[in-house]
C-alpha cells in the first residue's frame, strides 16, 4: 500500500526573521506558519500523513496550539510530531527515521506557508507518473552572477537555464533514504539526491510558495494570507 508522508521541517530558529518565537510558529494573519503549511498539504488531498519536525525544547502548549489550529474543517489526516536537530538536514533525517512505512515523501518547509495545494498535487502527480525525484521550479527573474571572495564577479550563467527551486520536493522513499544515508551536504533535499546520481524532474512552481525568510517576506505573507483558499 502506498503511503505519501509529508515531512514538514519546522525546527529552525528564524534568525533572519528576528522574532522571539521560532519562525515556523510565528503567526501569519493569526495562524502559525506551520499550521498554514500543514493545512495546504491536507487540502491537497494527496497526503496520507504529516510529520511536523519541531525545535527541541519548544513548550508543548505552543506545539499543540499550532497543530490544532491547522486543520479546521479539513478532512482528518494523522499528524505526528518529532524533534528536529541543529541543521535542516538533521531535522529531515529525524522525520525519515520516524517513518519506516513511507513509500513516497514530500519534504515541505513550514516557512512556505502559503503554498497552493495545486502545486502539491503537481509534485505528487509527477511522482506517480514514475519520477523518483520532483521539485517545483520557477524561472529566475534577476540576473545571477558568481563572485569571488572579494566580491568581484567571476561569471554570469545564462539565466534561461536557471530555476529557483521551492518545496514541497517529492521523492520515492527509497531514493530519499539513500540520499540521506550518503555522505555530503546540500542546500536542499534534491541536492542530496543529485549526488547519488538520480535525475530530478521539475514541475511548475508558484510564486505563492515563496519562503518566508525576512521581515519583508512576513509582511508580504500577511497581506496575502486572507486570499489563500484552504
Ligand atoms: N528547519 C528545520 N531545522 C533546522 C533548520 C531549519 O526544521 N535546524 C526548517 C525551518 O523551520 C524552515 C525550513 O527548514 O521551515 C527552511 O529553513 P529556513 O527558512 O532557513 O528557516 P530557519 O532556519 O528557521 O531560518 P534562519 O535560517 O533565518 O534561522
Ligand atoms: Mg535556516
Amino acid at each position: 500500500m502506498s503511503a505519501v508522508v509529508a515531512l514538514v521541517p519546522a525546527a529552525g530558529r528564524g534568525v533572519r526573521l528576528g522574532e522571539s518565537l521560532p519562525k515556523a510558529f510565528v503567526p501569519v494573519g493569526g495562524t502559525p506558519m506551520v499550521a498554514l503549511a500543514v493545512a495546504g498539504l491536507v487540502a491537497s488531498g494527496v497526503v496520507d500523513r504529516v510529520v511536523v519536525v519541531v525545535p527541541e525544547g519548544l513548550p508543548q502548549d505552543i506545539i499543540d496550539a499550532a497543530l490544532t489550529s491547522s486543520l479546521g474543517a479539513l478532512p482528518p489526516v494523522p499528524v505526528q510530531v518529532v524533534v528536529g536537530g541543529a541543521q535542516r538536514t538533521d531535522s529531515v533525517r529525524a522525520g525519515i527515521t520516524a517513518t519506516p512505512d513511507a513509500t513516497h515523501y514530500l519534504v515541505h518547509d513550514a516557512a512556505r506557508a502559503l503554498t497552493p495545494p495545486a502545486l502539491i498535487g503537481r509534485v505528487v502527480g509527477a511522482l506517480y507518473a514514475g519520477n523518483d525525484a520532483v521539485v517545483p521550479a520557477l524561472a529566475v527573474v534577476d540576473t545571477i552572477k558568481s563572485v569571488d571572495a572579494a566580491g568581484v564577479v567571476t561569471g554570469t550563467p545564462d539565466r534561461a537555464g536557471l530555476r529557483a527551486i521551492q518545496t514541497p520536493q517529492g521523492f520515492t522513499a527509497d531514493v530519499l533514504r539513500r540520499a540521506y544515508a550518503a555522505e555530503g551536504a546540500a542546500t536542499d533535499d534534491a541536492g542530496l539526491v543529485e549526488r547519488i546520481g538520480v535525475p530530478v524532474h521539475t514541475v511548475a512552481g508558484d510564486p505563492l510558495a515563496f519562503k518566508i525568510t525576512t521581515p519583508l517576506d512576513l509582511r508580504l505573507a500577511e497581506s496575502l494570507v486572507a486570499q489563500v483558499v484552504r
